[in-house]
């Protein structure tokens, strides 16, 4: 409490003049004391909360103990809301809006008298968006998530968010069971409050939030409606308010150092793809590199060692009793495997002070020793080639191994559609050796990248008990989801790359152990069907937000950003308003 700098929001609140008056004065319709305007940290409680976000619908109840840490510690908190990434209802993808809520949340702060936030996260985009929105005006922030739900309930059996959803409809068309068996999971699924219970990509975002340092030791695991989560609000809004005197800003904890923890955590808790995305997006905001290589270089190799569903068997429930995210710290800093031990975190103390001593519960069968992972190869496998000139992703640890080097015929769709229209035909030909082409689902293309890269099989090759084929498109995948599945191929079809000129017929070579990516057509073959390529026909959107989000989209490789929000404009104040 010894610094003297003056805080941002005395810009607002500080002068006794017309301007002050002004701010303060309308503050005050709220019943808000004098006094508390007399120099206390304003801490902006940035809150995704919405009822049509469900995963994140419990947020007003987590603010509330925020702010009790706040008001302890000394600062005056004041709650905002902001676009909410709702991935189970926004349609075409939740994806299409993460840029607009980062816009929304950049704007915000700065335009605000807000001297420091805690970003209230929880479903999927919600973390990315808030951290690149908050990054970008480098403020000190502290990263809240929602929490989990409690495992899903079905039959005397627990299931995981998402994954049992592809799990059993790939029965029902199997015809192993009844749709009234498969209906029936629908409420045992999603019985509390919380984002999904699998290493989905809310559960790796908020891993990754912690691996980077944004947010106190175990913010990802505590399950939402565990006790804990609001102890974790209040302690969380107490130290806040410490981090505004510390000046301990964004870029001091979102470091190059601390992007390498977090590649190498995603490896070892079997992460969702979309980390590799999202990871690259907040990296351009706060100005650090961060190339897809750097998966390879430092993610390959690293043992997934958390048994958590899609991969493994557990939930995020286990998880956490098991000793959540620090143990996993914990365990690969024993072993020499934590990359940069002195990253500083949020609470003021590095990576290692806070994990080392970390307890790890559960007979090493949640997370596991590393001697005996549940495998061996896990992290982002990157691959390359003439169909993926600037990168695509694939995630062995939910691949199947026999398919992670094949060679097989094209069976080409020409967009989403097409492969609805087109799969549970009878007369497709197709068996699986095959592999299965979706063009025109990347950030352009859909528009907003869809999670559709996980395309159910055809019935008649699930019919045979085969439930998995080699699968590529410039889509992205659920971090619930599983399977051979190559993702994220840029460029993307829609922006004219090697994927658009794809036919029936063309053989493709996959090759994980090398990262390679081939389409097996002569050079000049491929030159001639690129030069005589055309962009397809309505991807073109008249007007509106969706015009802006095709006109200035990155592809995956670049994080899907836009290209004017890359970089951090930092936070200085706007002139006044009046
Ligand atoms: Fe919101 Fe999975 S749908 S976290
Ligand atoms: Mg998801």
């Amino acid at each position: 409490m010894t610094d003297k700098r003056p805080l941002r929001s005395a810009q607002w609140f500080g002068s006794a003049d017309k301007n002050g008056f002004m701010y303060r004065s309308w503050m005050k319709n709220q019943g808000i004391p004098d006094h508390e305007f007399q120099g206390k940290p304003i801490i902006g409680i940035c809150n995704t909360w919405s009822e049509l976000t469900p995963c994140n619908a419990h947020f007003r109840k987590i603010a509330e103990h925020v702010k009790q840490g706040v008001l302890e510690a000394g600062g005056y908190p004041l709650e905002f809301p902001v676009f909410s990434n709702g991935e189970s209802n926004l349609r075409p993808t939740a994806m299409l809006t993460r840029n607009l809520a980062s816009m929304d949340v950049e704007e915000a702060i700065r335009g605000n008298p807000i001297d420091a936030v805690v970003l209230l996260t929880g479903c999927d985009k919600t973390t990315p968006a808030l951290l690149m929105g908050a990054a970008s005006c480098d403020v000190p922030a502290i990263v809240v998530t929602g929490g989990p739900m409690l495992n899903g309930k079905h039959q005397g059996k627990d299931i995981g968010s998402g994954t049992v959803v592809w799990q059993l409809s790939e029965e029902v068309k199997a015809g192993k069971i009844s749709i009234h068996d498969f209906m029936a999971a629908e409420a045992g699924m999603s019985r509390s409050a919380g984002t999904c219970n699998t290493m989905g990509t809310a559960s790796t975002m908020a891993c990754m939030a912690e691996a980077l340092g944004t947010s106190l030791p175990h913010n990802a695991a505590i399950p939402a409606v565990d006790s804990r989560r609001y102890v974790l609000a209040h302690l969380s809004g107490m130290r806040i308010v410490e981090m505004v005197h510390e000046d301990l800003r964004l870029s001091k904890i979102l470091t190059r150092e601390a992007f390498e923890n977090a590649i190498r955590l995603n490896a070892a808790i079997g992460g969702s793809t979309n980390a590799v995305i999202h990871l690259k997006a907040i990296a351009g905001r706060m100005g650090v590199e961060l190339e897809l290589d750097d998966w390879t270089r430092v993610g390959r190799g690293t043992p997934t060692i958390v048994d958590l569903q899609p991969s493994g068997r557990f939930l995020m429930e286990e998880f956490y009793y098991a000793g959540g995210l620090p143990a996993v710290i914990r365990r690969l800093g024993e072993n020499g495997l934590l990359p940069n031990p002195q990253a500083l975190t949020a609470n003021g103390k590095n990576l290692w002070e806070n994990c080392k001593d970390a307890p790890i519960y559960g007979d090493d069968e949640v997370i596991r020793q590393l001697d005996n992972p549940l495998r061996a190869d896990g992290g982002i496998c990157v691959l390359r080639g003439n169909l993926a000139p600037k990168g695509a992703v694939l995630k062995p640890s939910a691949a199947s191994p026999a398919l992670m080097q094949h060679r097989g015929r094209a069976v080409v769709f020409e967009d989403f559609d097409d492969y609805k229209a087109r799969i549970n035909d009878p007369q497709l030909d197709v068996d699986e050796t095959c592999v299965l082409v979706m063009k025109n689902c990347g950030p352009k293309g859909y528009p907003g990248m869809a999670e559709v890269g996980n395309m159910g099989l055809p019935p008649k090759v699930l019919a045979k008990g085969i439930t998995d084929m080699v699968r590529i498109s410039d889509a992205r995948m659920s971090g619930t989801a599983y399977g051979t599945v190559v993702l994220h191929v840029a460029p993307e079809a829609a922006a004219g790359g090697p994927l658009a000129v794809v036919r029936n017929g063309d053989f493709i070579e996959l090759d994980c152990a090398s990262g390679r990516l081939h389409l097996d057509i002569p050079e000049a073959e491929l030159q001639a069907r690129l030069a005589a390529w055309q962009q397809p026909q309505g991807l073109l959107w008249d007007g509106g937000y969706r015009r802006l989000y095709v006109d200035h989209v990155l592809q995956a490789d670049e994080g899907c950003d836009f290209d004017f929000l890359v970089g951090c404009r930092g936070s200085a104040v706007p002139r006044h308003s009046h």
